[in-house]
Protein backbone atom coordinates (compact mmCIF):
# COMPACT_ATOMS: atom_id res chain seq x y z
CA UNK A 1 0.00 0.00 0.00
CA UNK A 2 2.87 2.50 0.98
CA UNK A 3 4.61 1.69 -2.13
CA UNK A 4 1.55 2.03 -4.15
CA UNK A 5 1.26 5.74 -2.69
CA UNK A 6 5.12 6.08 -3.22
CA UNK A 7 4.05 5.10 -6.96
CA UNK A 8 1.84 7.11 -7.79
CA UNK A 9 3.16 10.35 -6.11
CA UNK A 10 6.23 9.91 -7.91
CA UNK A 11 4.29 9.53 -11.55
CA UNK A 12 2.05 12.40 -10.67
CA UNK A 13 5.30 14.40 -9.49
CA UNK A 14 7.12 13.63 -12.87
CA UNK A 15 3.93 14.59 -14.68
CA UNK A 16 3.53 17.36 -13.13
CA UNK A 17 7.28 18.69 -14.30
CA UNK A 18 7.06 17.36 -17.83
CA UNK A 19 3.87 18.76 -18.64
CA UNK A 20 3.95 22.56 -17.32
CA UNK A 21 6.42 24.32 -18.90
CA UNK A 22 5.51 22.63 -22.07
CA UNK A 23 1.87 23.97 -21.49
CA UNK A 24 0.43 27.05 -22.89
CA UNK A 25 3.66 27.74 -25.05
CA UNK A 26 3.32 28.57 -29.00
CA UNK A 27 6.11 28.96 -30.66
CA UNK A 28 5.51 32.71 -32.33
CA UNK A 29 7.30 36.11 -31.76
CA UNK A 30 4.12 37.54 -30.61
CA UNK A 31 3.16 34.98 -27.50
CA UNK A 32 7.55 34.85 -27.31
CA UNK A 33 7.71 38.93 -27.23
CA UNK A 34 4.35 40.85 -26.88
CA UNK A 35 2.95 42.60 -28.92
CA UNK A 36 5.03 45.68 -30.62
CA UNK A 37 3.80 48.52 -28.91
CA UNK A 38 7.06 50.73 -29.59
CA UNK A 39 6.68 53.17 -32.65
CA UNK A 40 6.78 51.27 -36.19
CA UNK A 41 8.75 53.55 -38.38
CA UNK A 42 7.04 52.69 -42.01
CA UNK A 43 8.42 55.76 -43.67
CA UNK A 44 10.94 55.32 -46.63
CA UNK A 45 10.63 51.42 -46.85
CA UNK A 46 12.75 49.89 -49.48
CA UNK A 47 12.12 46.40 -50.97
CA UNK A 48 15.84 46.02 -51.68
CA UNK A 49 16.25 46.60 -47.70
CA UNK A 50 13.90 46.68 -45.28
CA UNK A 51 11.64 44.41 -47.07
CA UNK A 52 14.20 41.86 -48.26
CA UNK A 53 15.38 41.86 -44.35
CA UNK A 54 12.01 40.69 -43.13
CA UNK A 55 11.91 38.39 -45.99
CA UNK A 56 15.46 37.00 -45.31
CA UNK A 57 14.39 36.80 -41.68
CA UNK A 58 10.90 35.06 -42.10
CA UNK A 59 10.33 33.54 -45.60
CA UNK A 60 13.22 32.64 -47.64
CA UNK A 61 13.75 29.49 -45.86
CA UNK A 62 10.59 28.14 -47.75
CA UNK A 63 10.72 30.51 -50.67
CA UNK A 64 14.06 30.65 -52.06
CA UNK A 65 14.18 27.33 -54.40
CA UNK A 66 17.87 26.48 -52.88
CA UNK A 67 16.14 25.96 -49.49
CA UNK A 68 16.40 22.64 -48.45
CA UNK A 69 12.92 23.43 -47.07
CA UNK A 70 11.27 25.48 -50.85
CA UNK A 71 7.39 25.47 -50.40
CA UNK A 72 7.46 25.52 -54.36
CA UNK A 73 6.24 29.29 -54.32
CA UNK A 74 9.73 31.05 -54.92
CA UNK A 75 10.31 34.70 -54.06
CA UNK A 76 13.05 35.31 -55.32
CA UNK A 77 12.54 38.11 -57.44
CA UNK A 78 10.83 41.81 -57.18
CA UNK A 79 8.03 40.67 -59.82
CA UNK A 80 7.50 37.33 -57.74
CA UNK A 81 6.90 38.88 -54.93
CA UNK A 82 5.07 42.10 -56.25
CA UNK A 83 2.73 39.48 -57.90
CA UNK A 84 1.69 37.94 -54.55
CA UNK A 85 1.30 41.47 -52.91
CA UNK A 86 -0.98 42.92 -56.01
CA UNK A 87 -2.69 39.40 -56.16
CA UNK A 88 -4.08 40.38 -51.99
CA UNK A 89 -2.87 36.82 -51.38
CA UNK A 90 0.39 38.53 -49.10
CA UNK A 91 -1.59 40.79 -47.07
CA UNK A 92 -4.25 38.16 -46.23
CA UNK A 93 -1.65 35.48 -45.08
CA UNK A 94 0.58 37.26 -43.03
CA UNK A 95 -2.55 38.66 -41.46
CA UNK A 96 -4.36 35.71 -41.09
CA UNK A 97 -3.59 33.96 -37.43
CA UNK A 98 -5.66 30.82 -39.08
CA UNK A 99 -3.98 30.30 -42.11
CA UNK A 100 -0.61 32.08 -41.16
CA UNK A 101 2.93 32.88 -43.25
CA UNK A 102 5.41 32.40 -41.83
CA UNK A 103 2.93 29.10 -41.01
CA UNK A 104 4.71 28.79 -37.29
CA UNK A 105 2.73 32.13 -36.49
CA UNK A 106 2.19 35.89 -37.10
CA UNK A 107 5.15 38.37 -37.52
CA UNK A 108 5.26 40.90 -35.18
CA UNK A 109 2.93 43.60 -36.22
CA UNK A 110 5.89 45.65 -37.35
CA UNK A 111 7.15 43.28 -39.65
CA UNK A 112 2.97 43.28 -41.13
CA UNK A 113 2.82 46.85 -40.70
CA UNK A 114 5.99 47.92 -42.96
CA UNK A 115 5.06 45.13 -45.72
CA UNK A 116 1.70 46.20 -45.96
CA UNK A 117 3.09 49.80 -45.94
CA UNK A 118 5.18 48.67 -49.13
CA UNK A 119 2.02 47.09 -50.71
CA UNK A 120 0.06 50.39 -50.80
CA UNK A 121 2.69 51.80 -51.66
CA UNK A 122 2.41 50.02 -54.90
CA UNK A 123 5.19 47.18 -54.00
CA UNK A 124 7.96 49.10 -55.47
CA UNK A 125 11.55 47.94 -56.81
CA UNK A 126 13.31 50.41 -54.73
C1 LIG B 1 8.06 26.96 -43.10
C2 LIG B 1 7.83 27.28 -44.49
C3 LIG B 1 7.31 28.64 -44.87
C4 LIG B 1 7.69 29.87 -44.41
C5 LIG B 1 8.74 30.19 -43.36
C6 LIG B 1 6.93 30.83 -45.14
N1 LIG B 1 6.10 30.18 -46.03
FE1 LIG B 1 4.76 31.04 -47.29
N2 LIG B 1 4.18 29.22 -47.95
C7 LIG B 1 4.70 28.02 -47.56
C8 LIG B 1 3.98 26.94 -48.22
C9 LIG B 1 4.26 25.46 -48.04
C10 LIG B 1 2.99 27.54 -49.03
C11 LIG B 1 1.95 26.84 -49.92
C12 LIG B 1 0.83 26.32 -49.09
C13 LIG B 1 -0.02 27.40 -48.47
O1 LIG B 1 -0.50 28.29 -49.19
O2 LIG B 1 -0.19 27.36 -47.26
C14 LIG B 1 3.14 28.98 -48.83
C15 LIG B 1 2.34 29.91 -49.45
C16 LIG B 1 2.47 31.28 -49.29
C17 LIG B 1 1.61 32.26 -49.90
C18 LIG B 1 0.41 31.97 -50.78
C19 LIG B 1 0.84 32.09 -52.22
C20 LIG B 1 -0.36 32.10 -53.12
O3 LIG B 1 -0.13 32.31 -54.33
O4 LIG B 1 -1.50 31.96 -52.66
C21 LIG B 1 2.05 33.48 -49.51
C22 LIG B 1 1.48 34.84 -49.89
C23 LIG B 1 3.19 33.25 -48.65
N3 LIG B 1 3.42 31.91 -48.54
C24 LIG B 1 3.92 34.26 -48.08
C25 LIG B 1 4.92 34.05 -47.15
C26 LIG B 1 5.64 35.14 -46.52
C27 LIG B 1 5.43 36.60 -46.82
C28 LIG B 1 6.49 34.56 -45.64
C29 LIG B 1 7.41 35.26 -44.70
C30 LIG B 1 6.87 36.37 -43.96
C31 LIG B 1 6.32 33.12 -45.72
N4 LIG B 1 5.37 32.86 -46.67
C32 LIG B 1 7.03 32.19 -44.98
C33 LIG B 1 5.71 27.84 -46.65
C34 LIG B 1 6.31 28.85 -45.91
Amino acid sequence: MKETILAFGLLAGILFVVSVPSSCYYDNEIDLYGADTTLCDTANLRYSVEIRKIMQDHCDECHISTSPSFSGIPFETHAEFKAVAMSGALLDRINNAGNPMPQTGLMLICNRQKIEAWVKAGAPNN
